[in-house]
């Protein structure tokens, strides 16, 4: 009797057990993808100068969904458009957090800025914050003044320095950001708040980067001692958390000061602040505003010179595009955003450039916040999720010749239709897209179509700009310019002359 009641129980048991292990039995298989070292993984995988390339060629063995393995920590790259949207957008409830970052996160200061916030109530506030202001095209046109007149003056300035155009790039887009966002007008002579965004720019781009510090894979090194062989990133992260608090306190507290003198010009951060702000509402706006900073020059200032290096190297698209400026606003005046309408072809120089080179190649990456399935792969919570943007702008089932820069591919004719609008992918996908688009946007249209106006961008070498030109990080720009301008008529020079730099 006793044995045949062992019997139920040990049946009980296994039954449980059974339920127990198909629970727990992963309902997919892990993603393919190359095999890495025994405990490291393929952290060493990471180390190439542009990951966006190295993960497109590991796509073509591998697929769409891709898993690497950095310490133990899931690498997820999806090299999909459909898959992307399909997994960050469809789902995005899911996938809209960001990595833990010890290192730049946690220990330099950055989750206090929108790019690195958990997603959560903080960032939701943040990005309320940024709605009215751009939130819409409608909403960027509010500053079309400010903007005709801080990239009209860049034309001056090509003019004065034409073998410098990368900093004239970032000047030009520092002074439009700060404007916009501070009420700061940038002086000539002036370098104090650019300067602050050139330190800070290279450590944002370069620490986003995923596996790029091994204290992110293990967070218990941030113990190890400073004297200790490898330890040198913790000597980085005093300098760091400095050009941080720079870059957060002192164009904020420049607002504060004018606006105790009575004196403010209307700005992102004069008008998010209000009257009588407490503490925390400081602190949301003071975050919010390096975000827009820092987020609009580094991004910006690729695209705007990506697009220098393109007409050096393709003067026939650059007088093209000339003559349809000539054609659509003539020669008396500068283009302005009104015009854009009519000018088509410059639409299209400006989507080329967005895709031939985007200034984010991998997006900035998201955090899966729990278990998914995704096209029949079993994917783990906590899992680092990458788009590889680059990718899908160099996918030849979408873009002919993906290498070849050809601003024809964007517009329709009776044989064929125009290929997809680069900006349903560079933004980025679901809750976390860019923010600044409409900006970004708009901006570039402005300084490409008015140096367009002005100027002749010839090259200095042949025009050889190679991929491996590209600097690595989250935000790649090309290298030094090989290119410079002159005026491409008397009548622009007049045109450039008479543009007023105060
Ligand atoms: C060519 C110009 C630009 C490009 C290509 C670009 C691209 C991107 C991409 C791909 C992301 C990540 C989206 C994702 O996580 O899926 C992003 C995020 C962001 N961008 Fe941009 N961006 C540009 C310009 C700007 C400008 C002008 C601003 C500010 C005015 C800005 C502010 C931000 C911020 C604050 C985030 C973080 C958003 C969040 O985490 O919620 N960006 N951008």
């Amino acid at each position: 009797m006793y044995f045949l009641v062992y019997i139920v129980y040990l049946v009980l048991a296994g039954l449980l057990f059974g339920i127990a292990v198909a629970l727990h039995r992963r309902p997919g298989s892990v993603p393919p993808g190359p095999t890495g070292w025994p405990f490291i993984g393929n952290i060493l995988d990471l180390r190439t100068p542009q990951p966006w390339i190295t993960f497109a060629e590991w796509s073509a063995r591998w697929g769409n969904i891709m898993q690497i393995d950095l310490l133990g920590q899931p690498l997820v790259i999806v090299g999909s458009h459909k898959t992307a949207v399909d997994m960050l957008e469809r789902k995005t409830s899911m996938y809209s957090d960001r990595p833990r970052l010890t290192f730049m996160g946690r220990l330099v200061g950055w989750d206090r800025l929108t790019a690195l916030l958990p997603y959560g109530p903080r960032w939701r506030e943040t990005r309320r914050l940024f709605t009215p202001a751009l939130g819409s095209r409608a909403s960027v046109v509010a500053f079309e003044p400010i903007m005709n007149v801080q990239i009209t003056r860049f034309l001056p300035r090509i003019m004065k320095s034409p073998d410098n155009i990368v900093d004239q790039v970032v000047r030009t887009v520092a002074g439009t950001t700060l404007m916009i966002v501070y009420g700061y007008n940038l002086r000539e002579d002036d370098n104090t708040f650019v300067d602050i965004a050139r330190a800070a720019m290279p450590e944002f781009s370069s620490g986003f980067l995923p596996g790029a510090y091994l204290v992110d894979l293990l967070p218990i090194l941030k113990y190890v001692p400073s004297w200790m062989p490898g330890s040198g990133w913790k000597k980085l992260v005093k300098t760091w958390k400095h050009d941080l608090n720079t870059l957060l306190d002192t164009p904020y507290e420049y607002v504060k000061e004018e606006i105790a003198n009575g004196s403010t010009f209307p700005s992102f951060v004069s008008l998010c602040l209000g009257d009588s702000p407490d503490a925390e509402r400081e602190e949301l706006v003071k975050t919010a505003a390096s975000s827009l900073y820092i987020g609009a020059v580094d991004s910006t200032s690729s695209a705007v010179t990506t697009f220098f290096h393109a007409m050096a190297k393709h003067p026939e698209v650059q007088k093209k595009a000339q003559e349809e400026i000539d054609r659509a606003v003539g020669t008396d005046r500068l283009p302005l955003l009104q015009d854009r309408h009519r000018l088509p072809y410059i639409d299209a120089i400006i989507s080329e450039v967005l895709r031939w080179k985007p200034a984010v190649p991998l997006g900035m990456p998201h955090r899966l916040e729990q278990d998914d399935v995704h096209e029949g792969f079993y994917l783990r919570e906590g899992s680092i999720v990458v788009a590889n943007i680059w990718q899908m702008l160099h996918d030849s089932d979408t873009y002919a010749e993906p290498e070849v820069f050809n601003p024809e591919r964007f517009i329709a004719s009776e044989k064929r239709e125009a290929e997809m609008d680069p900006r349903t992918i560079i933004w980025g996908f679901g809750r976390r897209s860019c923010p600044g688009l409409y900006l970004a946007d708009t901006c570039i249209f402005l300084a490409v179509v008015q140096i367009l106006a002005a100027f002749k961008i010839t090259t200095q070498d042949g025009g050889n700009i190679q991929d491996s030109d590209y600097t690595t990080g989250i935000i790649s720009h090309p290298g030094p310019a090989q290119c410079t301008a002159s005026p491409r008529s008397a009548k622009a020079e007049a045109l450039i002359r008479s543009v007023s730099l105060d």
